[in-house]
């Protein structure tokens, strides 16, 4: 998950002098920043390393990553202007992705590449607010009050997604994800309305590339169902429902991906170590279960921690 590296003394410093959106445009910090927790923890999957604007940054849009805060935007996008600068992203765009996945997949054999996007909602509220929000006003006063508008940066949105998505899984990338972590802010009403058919647009056409596609957001218990209806093989969950309800509300057939909480990783290892366990015996009742927390690893997180969950599930999942 996001920042699995972050609580890495080895990411530190290789992410010392550079700064976050130079380090995703060079493929030699790619590489190794990428290769970082698979190294250390032994994990089944390696996460692309970049960050959801990568493609906004690569069409031209003026923004950074600030530490502790996350993406900035420096002009925001609030209306039709703004939204036609919004152009379509080329392979052109990111060739460093497309040199970097390809080293990586020589680099890790057998094991997977997961791939990831940003989905356009949570995109837009980046691109609107100006920065990280935590109620989405402008956003949703867009979306409510001129759905005309939104649909047209919806679509732009779905649009560099998707082909972000695909100059991955053309270099390698084994798996995807899009991430729509800021949904969880609306009703499960406005979500069906406004951004549904956008996401569900993405994974029919991702459908055509025969990889599987994850969908994760925070805070979604009440969209579950919904989630799943856009159309992935395998739904994240944050740690607020159980895996055993969450796989009542996903459509037949939908794996889930989660959801031990990143904070139970602070409390000692006996009950880390009965979460882990609650986690993986409830995700029996899914489908199928990728374990992984519920959200990002915290940056204070002890990385022999996160060491030791690696090989406990292992073995609990052997058995
Ligand atoms: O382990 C990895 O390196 C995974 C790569 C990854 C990053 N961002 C790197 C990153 C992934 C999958 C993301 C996705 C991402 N970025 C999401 C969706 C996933 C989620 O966790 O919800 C979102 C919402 C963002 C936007 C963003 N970028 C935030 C909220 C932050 C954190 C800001 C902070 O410092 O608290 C970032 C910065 C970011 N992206 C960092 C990393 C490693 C931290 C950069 C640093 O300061 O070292």
């Amino acid at each position: 998950m996001r920042q699995a590296g972050r609580s890495l003394p080895e990411y530190r410093r290789v992410r010392a002098d550079v700064p976050m959106l130079e380090a995703c445009a060079r493929p030699d910090m790619i590489v190794e920043i990428t290769m970082q927790p698979v190294r250390r923890h032994g994990v089944d999957a390696a996460i692309y390393f970049s960050d959801i604007v990568v493609p906004l940054k690569a069409i031209g849009l003026d923004l950074d990553i600030k530490s502790g805060v996350g993406p900035v935007v420096a002009d925001p996008v609030r209306d039709a202007d703004g939204i036609k600068r919004l152009r379509e992203l080329s392979p052109d765009d990111v060739p460093f992705v497309t040199e970097a996945v390809g080293t990586l997949v020589g680099e890790l054999g057998t094991t997977p590449l997961i791939g990831f996007a940003g989905a356009p909602f949570t995109l837009a509220s980046y691109l609107i607010e100006g920065g990280p929000s935590k109620n989405h006003e402008r956003t949703k006063a867009l979306m409510y009050g001129e759905p005309e508008l939104w649909n047209d940066l919806m679509r732009r949105l779905s649009g560099i997604t998707l082909e972000f998505l695909k100059v991955q899984i053309a270099a390698g990338a084994g798996a995807v994800q899009l991430f729509d972590s800021w949904v969880g802010a609306l009703s499960a009403e406005d979500y069906r309305t406004s951004v549904l058919p956008h996401t569900s647009w993405i994974f029919e056409r991702l459908g055509e590339l025969d990889v599987p596609r994850i969908h994760f957001g925070v805070g979604t218990g009440e969209l579950l169902s919904l989630l799943s209806e856009a159309g992935a093989d395998v739904v994240g969950v944050d740690w607020r429902v159980p895996l055993d309800k969450a796989a009542q509300r996903v459509q037949p057939a939908t794996a889930l991906q989660g959801n031990l909480d990143p904070a139970a990783l602070f409390a000692p290892w006996e009950v880390v170590a009965e979460r882990a366990g609650d986690v993986l015996s409830r995700g029996r009742a899914a489908e199928g279960h990728i374990f992984n927390l519920g959200h990002g690893v915290l940056p204070d997180t002890d990385p022999d921690m996160l060491t030791r969950l690696t090989e406990f599930v292992h073995e609990e999942s052997q058995t």
